[in-house]
C-alpha cells in the first residue's frame, strides 16, 4: 500500500471481563478470569497462550459475537453491545462462501451493510492485488489452494479499513511458507494502515514478529501471566529475525512462563 500511515485505529479497554460458559451437564466453566487490557489506538497486540485457555472466547466479545458475564469493554471509550462497525474479523477458516465468487466474498460485508457497491468493487480488486491475487476476482473459493483463500478471507476484512482488525489464529492452517508469507504481508498491511490489531495465535514466534506487545496467558481460566513490550524496529524481516537479541530474549521470557505453567510447547 502507498498511502502515508492514517491513524484509523481504535483503542481498546478491557476492564475486569471474565467469561463463564454453561456445560451441557448444567455447571459454570470459568473460561476468562478477570481480564484487564489496554490496546492504545494503532497498535499492534498478539495474544498467545495454549489451547483452551480463552484466547478465542477473547476475541469473540471484542467482535461484540458474545457477551462477557462481567466486567466491560469499551472501544474508543464507547460501552460495547454488539459488532462493533469498525471492527474486521478474520478467523482461523476462511468461512468464504463456496457459491460466490472471490469478488463477491471481498465485497460481501459491504453489502451487508448496504453500501453502493460500485464504490468498492475497484478497491476489492486492489486488496486482491496486494495480497498477490491480482485476476483471481472472478475465480470461485474452490478453485484456491487454502492459503489463497485465507488472503481473501483478509481482504474480506480489509475492505471496511476495519479501526480494529480482530484475527483468531488466521495462519494457523496454512504451510510454513504461505504462513511466513502471509506474516510479512500482514505487517505491510499494518504499516501502511495504522490500524489497532489484536492478533490471536499458538505460534510464539509470530506473535513477537508481529507485535507491538505481547500478552502470554495462562491456562484455563485464563489469565494474563506477562504483558511484554517488543522493541524491534520495523519493518522487521522474517528471515533475520532469528538472529535478533530482542526478539531471542523475548521468545525465552515467553517460553520460561510457558514452563513454569506447565505448558511445555505452546500447544
Ligand atoms: N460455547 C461454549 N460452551 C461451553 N464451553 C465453551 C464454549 N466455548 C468455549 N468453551 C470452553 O471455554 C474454554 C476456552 O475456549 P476457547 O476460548 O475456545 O479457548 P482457545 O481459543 O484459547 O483455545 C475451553 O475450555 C472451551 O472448551
Ligand atoms: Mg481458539
Amino acid at each position: 500500500m502507498s498511502r502515508a500511515r492514517a491513524p484509523i485505529g481504535l483503542g481498546v479497554r478491557i476492564d475486569g471481563v471474565s467469561k463463564a460458559y454453561e456445560t451441557r451437564e448444567g455447571e459454570d466453566l470459568l473460561a476468562l478470569d478477570r481480564i484487564d487490557l489496554e490496546i492504545r489506538a494503532g497498535e499492534f497486540v498478539a495474544v498467545v497462550g495454549p489451547s483452551g485457555c480463552g484466547k478465542s472466547t477473547l476475541l469473540s466479545m471484542l467482535a461484540g459475537l458474545i457477551r462477557a458475564t462481567s466486567g466491560t469493554i469499551r472501544i474508543d471509550g464507547a460501552p460495547l453491545t454488539g459488532p462493533h462497525p469498525g471492527a474486521g474479523v478474520v478467523f482461523q477458516s476462511d468461512h468464504l462462501l463456496y457459491w460466490r465468487t472471490v469478488l463477491d466474498n471481498v465485497l460481501l460485508p459491504i453489502e451487508i451493510k448496504r453500501r453502493p457497491l460500485a464504490g468498492y468493487a475497484a478497491r476489492a480488486e486492489e486488496l486482491l492485488a496486494q495480497v498477490g491475487l491480482a485476476g483471481f476476482s472472478a475465480k470461485m473459493p474452490s478453485e484456491l489452494s487454502g492459503g489463497m483463500r485465507q488472503r481473501v478471507a483478509i481482504c474480506r476484512a480489509l475492505i471496511q479499513e476495519p479501526g480494529l482488525l480482530l484475527m483468531d489464529e488466521p495462519f494457523g492452517a496454512l504451510d510454513a511458507l504461505t504462513r511466513e508469507q502471509l506474516i510479512m504481508d500482514l505487517q505491510t498491511m499494518w504499516l501502511a494502515v495504522g490500524n489497532t490489531v489484536l492478533f490471536i495465535t499458538h505460534g510464539i514466534d509470530e506473535a513477537i514478529f508481529l507485535a507491538d506487545r505481547v500478552i502470554v496467558m495462562s491456562p484455563r481460566p485464563g489469565r494474563i501471566d506477562l504483558d511484554l513490550a517488543i522493541d524491534i524496529p520495523r519493518p522487521r524481516r522474517w528471515k533475520e529475525i532469528h538472529e535478533n537479541a530482542a526478539f531471542l530474549a523475548a521468545a525465552r521470557k515467553v517460553r520460561e512462563i510457558f514452563e513454569a505453567k506447565g505448558v511445555l510447547a505452546a500447544d
